[in-house]
């Protein structure tokens, strides 16, 4: 998808344990070939902190432009016209995409929102069976974050069913590789992504002059964002969004199972907001990043040329044992802990704020509401887009 940026798998980690651990690889490649060409994707490969960071740092010479060096004239048709968003632009237009709703994500803003979200979680519980087998994924956490967006939006309460069924169609997977089934979805993701663009113009178009203080109404009613822009944005939202923080959900439950620290966190042993940046750190839900390069540039002893695509290893980065103790072990009471798993520089996730709050009350409420907790770890299948699980069945007894 090109709004998260998830492209071919290295060959070294495309298999099933691969997906789940890269975690070797990344070690061997930090070492052996930290700046590295990958001949078959033909792009770069990029493992360590400090190279990691320095890229995204240096958007003069690594552009976030997807498009850049490509035909200007390809792809621009107006049957299908490129959504231009802050994700892949640019300063000084980036700060003009971004400007408009800095504010509305700062921590003093997010707070407000914590009464909604804390609502929305505690009716997510109370579907759940009190006592048996549910899926994580499936009842928790991809539901919770595209509630909590479309509140954000504004979205009414009679389109949520249908906004969910977008969002869904957006992030499918392929059941299979074969290419009927690769088509199939990327059909569907189109006709998704159509329709939402239609309802989003619609209630962009109704709210403006209007004065809720819904995300919708601060686009349509901005002078910084022309009409497509204002689409762009609120796909932004929810594409950036929602499985970035469904992963961030499903892996704190994979990490506090497999290290045993479900009941520290629960009974507050474990510093729950500590334990969050480590699983940010020890199963980042954004494992790379990509960039160009504008122009010829050393990296490390490499030579990179313009034009050459760079990927960045979040993932590897977060574990570099330059700047991480013990980076392989998962230590939930790390501090301090300089994670670079929301990015770093001008792009800095604008929801950083947001996707914390959010895994705190939902992890906190979750471990209250349920006295017992398992998930069964046996069968873990990885989610092929970005860094998570396809499900995870948890065994639950309610508190009494
Ligand atoms: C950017 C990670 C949640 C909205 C980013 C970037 C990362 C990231 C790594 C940098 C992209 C780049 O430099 O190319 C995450 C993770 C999340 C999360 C790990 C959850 C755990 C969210 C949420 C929202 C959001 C909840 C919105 C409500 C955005 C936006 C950008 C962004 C709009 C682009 C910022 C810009 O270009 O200036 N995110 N994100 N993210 N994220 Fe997040």
């Amino acid at each position: 998808n090109s709004v998260v940026g998830v492209g071919q798998s290295p060959e070294a980690i495309r298999n099933r344990e691969g997906q789940l651990s890269p975690f070797e690889w990344y070690a061997e490649m930090r070492r052996e070939a930290p700046v590295h060409f990958d001949e078959q994707r033909e792009m770069w490969d990029v493992f360590r902190y400090e190279d990691v960071k320095h890229v995204l740092k240096d958007h003069d010479a690594f552009t976030a432009n997807r498009a850049f060096g490509a035909d200007e004239s390809a792809g621009s048709g107006d049957d299908m016209p490129m959504l231009q968003t802050m994700i892949t632009t640019d300063p000084p237009e980036h700060d003009r995409l971004r400007g408009f709703v800095n504010d509305r994500f700062q921590p003093g803003a997010v707070r407000e929102y914590q009464p909604q979200v804390e609502e929305m979680t505690k009716n997510l519980l109370n579907d759940l069976p009190d006592e048996g087998t549910f899926d994580f994924v499936d009842e928790f956490s991809i539901p919770l974050p595209v509630i909590v967006i479309a509140e954000l939006l504004g979205i009414p309460d009679d389109r949520r069913d249908q906004f969910r069924e977008w969002s869904n169609a957006l992030v499918a997977r392929p059941e299979d590789d074969t290419s009927e089934e690769i088509q199939r979805v990327q059909r569907e993701q189109e006709r998704a992504q159509k329709e939402m663009g239609r309802y989003f113009a619609t209630l962009l178009a109704e709210r403006q002059g209007g004065n809720g203080d819904d995300l919708i109404t601060l686009a349509a009613n901005t002078e910084a964002l022309n009409r497509g822009e204002r689409i762009g944005f609120c796909m932004l939202l929810l594409l950036a969004g929602n499985i970035t923080t469904t992963n961030l959900l499903t892996n704190a439950i994979w990490a506090f199972e497999a290290h045993g620290v479900t009941d520290a966190v629960r009974t507050g042993e474990v510093d729950r907001q500590l334990a969050i940046e480590e699983v940010l750190r020890y199963r980042s839900p954004i494992q790379s990043l990509k960039r160009i390069a504008t122009k010829d540039v050393e990296l490390n002893n490499q030579q990179v040329q313009a034009g050459d695509v760079v990927t960045l290893w979040l993932g590897a980065a977060n574990r570099d044992p330059e700047i991480f103790d013990a980076p392989e072990t998962f230590r939930p009471e790390r501090h301090p802990n300089r994670h670079i798993a929301f990015g770093t520089g001008v792009h800095f996730c604008l929801g950083a704020h947001l996707a914390r709050m959010e895994a705190d009350i939902a992890l906190n409420y979750l471990l209250e509401h349920f006295e017992r907790l398992d998930a069964d770890l046996s069968e873990l299948q990885p989610l092929n887009f970005l860094h998570g699980l396809e499900s995870l069945p948890c065994e639950v007894r309610r508190t009494a």
